[in-house]
């Protein structure tokens, strides 16, 4: 397994609005944080301008057509593919952090999904999760929780 994924998403698949998050979850960015801590992270471009800071103890990957405006200690990925032939049958898991368009690119090539499902819907969203064939899925709740009024729970989908 070299591809792992993770994100949170509304009922409707909702992932982003405007750039940034649709929901605010403290807890759901403790769970991202202790998940992916240690792991080479890979984003798409715009995932990687709505971050505040680089991450800390994880290395970027950042997919862009163009690399531009990157600090020198984050590695540019101008080549989808040949990214993810070098490390589709690596020992290393990399964690598929967003957003929309690298969801999508992606999840062919993942094995293992870590979806945050938050019990709400957003009407502004404007980029969404893949939806998923569930006959290709086990799913199995490893976690919930309460935020803001928002309930949660953490899946590990682990395709079948
Ligand atoms: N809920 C969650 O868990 C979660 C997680 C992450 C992000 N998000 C949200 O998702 C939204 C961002 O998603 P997005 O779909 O707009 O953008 P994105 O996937 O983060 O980045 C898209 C950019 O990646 C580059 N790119 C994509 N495919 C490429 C390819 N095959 N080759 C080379 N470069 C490629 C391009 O960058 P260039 O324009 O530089 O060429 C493209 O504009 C934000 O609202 C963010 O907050 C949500």
């Amino acid at each position: 397994m070299s591809f792992s994924l993770i994100a949170a998403i509304g009922k409707n698949n909702e992932l982003g609005k405007r750039g940034g998050l649709c929901f605010n979850i403290p807890g759901d960015l403790k769970f991202f944080k202790e998940t992916t801590m240690g792991y080479p992270i890979f984003m798409g471009f715009n995932t990687w301008k709505s971050l505040p800071k680089k991450l800390p103890g994880r290395e970027h990957f950042v997919l862009t057509y163009e690399p531009k405006d990157l600090p020198e200690d984050i590695n540019a990925v101008t080549d989808f593919k040949k990214f993810v032939e070098e490390n589709l049958n690596s020992k290393q898991k990399i964690f598929v952090i967003g957003g929309g368009s690298v969801y999508q690119q992606m999840l062919p090539f993942c094995d293992e999904l870590f979806l945050t499902e938050v019990q709400a819907s957003d009407s502004e969203a404007d980029t969404f999760f893949p939806v998923l064939d569930k006959s290709e899925w086990d799913r199995k709740i490893i976690g919930k929780g309460q935020d803001n009024g928002l309930d949660y729970v953490h899946v590990l989908y682990t395709r079948k």
